[in-house]
């Protein structure tokens, strides 16, 4: 294959149907509706093992990490906001998270609504030296909410909304089809990464699915690549 040939056009299609704008959002939630409430347990007819919690402050943190929906504007200070982007970061050489084939598709951006120095900017965390780009300007969360596909859940403003963006192409180039499927999973190590230090923070957050991915996408300044909106975290308390 040629390396202008597309690696990945099954990949490419399945985020095409995915996409969430303006004019499908109604019918993507009401579906929720008819939502089935048995998740399917597996329970093996047999003697089970019984095992222990761990009691260490790695458990503690992990027990701490919940979804919240109410934010009261809070102010995060430079000493959280260098927590919560340490997640992502590169340490004496290494990557704090793993990725097929040390490819790295994965990249974090922010909007700041209520961040110390940074109200109203839009940031890119470069991890090589650890420090945030101002990019750009953007609305106040009240104004912005309803691209977030979470307007009516919401209550009050948070801090700030992180949004994971994936570049296919450094992956798909390698793995073809099956890297759009690695991508996905990355942007998972990203999120757990971040609830767990956001819990560690005492913070509060909550995963937002349903972004209209071309509109956050031509936020960040991304409309003539190859990015991919994959989910966006809010946080603040
Ligand atoms: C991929 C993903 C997308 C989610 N999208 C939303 C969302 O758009 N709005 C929302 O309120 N919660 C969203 N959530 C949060 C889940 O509703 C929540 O994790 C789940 O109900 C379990 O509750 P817990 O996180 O408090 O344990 C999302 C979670 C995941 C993993």
């Amino acid at each position: 294959m040629t390396k202008n040939q597309n690696s990945s056009p099954l990949f490419d299609l399945y985020w095409e149907n995915t996409n969430l704008n303006d004019k499908n959002i109604l019918n993507f939630v009401n579906n929720f509706v008819n939502e089935e409430k048995d998740i399917g347990r597996i329970k093996y007819p047999t003697n089970d093992m019984k095992l222990d919690y761990p009691k260490d402050k790695l458990f503690e943190i992990m027990k701490n990490r919940q979804s919240n929906r109410k934010y009261n504007n809070y102010q995060i200070n430079k000493k959280q906001l260098s927590s919560l982007f340490s997640c992502f970061a590169k340490i004496d050489n290494h990557r704090l998270l793993s990725s097929a084939g040390g490819k790295y598709p994965i990249e974090v951006y922010a909007l700041c609504f209520n961040v110390k120095n940074l109200n109203n900017k839009i940031v890119y965390y470069n991890y090589i030296d650890n420090s945030l780009s101002i990019i750009g300007d953007c609305k106040n969360w009240n104004d912005l909410k309803a691209i977030t596909g979470a307007e009516d859940l919401i209550i009050g403003e948070p801090s700030i909304m992180f949004i994971f963006v994936g570049f296919p192409n450094r992956v798909v180039s390698k793995y073809g089809e099956r890297g759009g499927r690695f991508l996905l999973i990355e942007s998972g190590h990203y999120i757990q990464n971040l609830l767990l230090r956001i819990a560690y923070e005492k913070l509060k957050a909550v995963e937002l699915g349903g972004l209209f991915d071309n509109h956050i996408k031509n936020m960040l300044g991304l409309k003539n690549s190859d990015a991919i909106i994959t989910l966006g975290v809010i946080c603040g308390k």
